[in-house]
């Protein structure tokens, strides 16, 4: 199993999970295909290649110093393997790459599983969107998770060294 970056050609196979996974809240193959093409400075969408096979799939937006979870999938009978978990890293180590201290992501309040995930990597509530999925009128659980920039730490460190000042 490889995480690499999605390609044009996995659309129709990324379309295939969300219509199973997403039912009528789906995004088209034509969303998919706009977004995988769209300007990679600000989109990271990646997948769970196993020889072949895509597992999984995540995508992130990512544009001055903040970043969403756009999506994040594991076809059904792959669950509990530890790729979604795999999946969420590879985006969020993304995010740090890119200078993004906060990661925002949007949940269904009944999807336990997912927040679970999100709350094991850090993320924290922070308010509910009201009828935020639609058809279904479902409301979304705004997640967030924040760390520091690189350096910080030894920043502080450093500081604390030389001066004895401690913040
Ligand atoms: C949410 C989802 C991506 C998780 O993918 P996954 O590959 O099963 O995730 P993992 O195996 O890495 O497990 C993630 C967490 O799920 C929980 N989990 C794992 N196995 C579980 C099980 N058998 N029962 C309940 N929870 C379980 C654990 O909390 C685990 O956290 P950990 O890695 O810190 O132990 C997947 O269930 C999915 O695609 N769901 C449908 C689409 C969806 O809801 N996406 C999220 C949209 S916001």
């Amino acid at each position: 199993m490889v995480l690499r970056p999605m390609r044009r050609s996995d659309v129709d196979a990324v379309a295939a999970m969300e219509e199973i996974l997403f039912g009528a809240e789906a995004w088209s193959p034509e969303l998919l295909a706009t977004e995988v093409t769209a300007d990679p400075a600000s989109r990271y969408y990646i997948v769970a290649d196993d020889s072949g096979v895509i597992a999984g799939y995540g995508g992130l937006l990512a544009q001055r110093g903040q970043a969403d979870v756009l999506t994040l999938a594991v076809a059904a009978h792959r669950w509990g393997e530890g790729i979604g978990g795999a999946l969420l890293d590879g985006l969020l180590t993304e995010a740090a790459r890119r200078g993004c201290t906060e990661v925002f992501l949007e949940v269904r309040v009944d999807n336990d599983r997912a927040q679970r995930l999100y709350r094991r990597r850090g993320f924290t509530d922070i308010g509910i969107r009201r009828g935020y999925y639609q058809p279904s009128g479902t409301d979304a659980l705004v997640m967030r998770r924040i760390s520091e920039p690189p350096g910080a730490g030894k920043k502080h460190l450093a500081g604390r060294h030389r001066d004895r000042r401690v913040r």
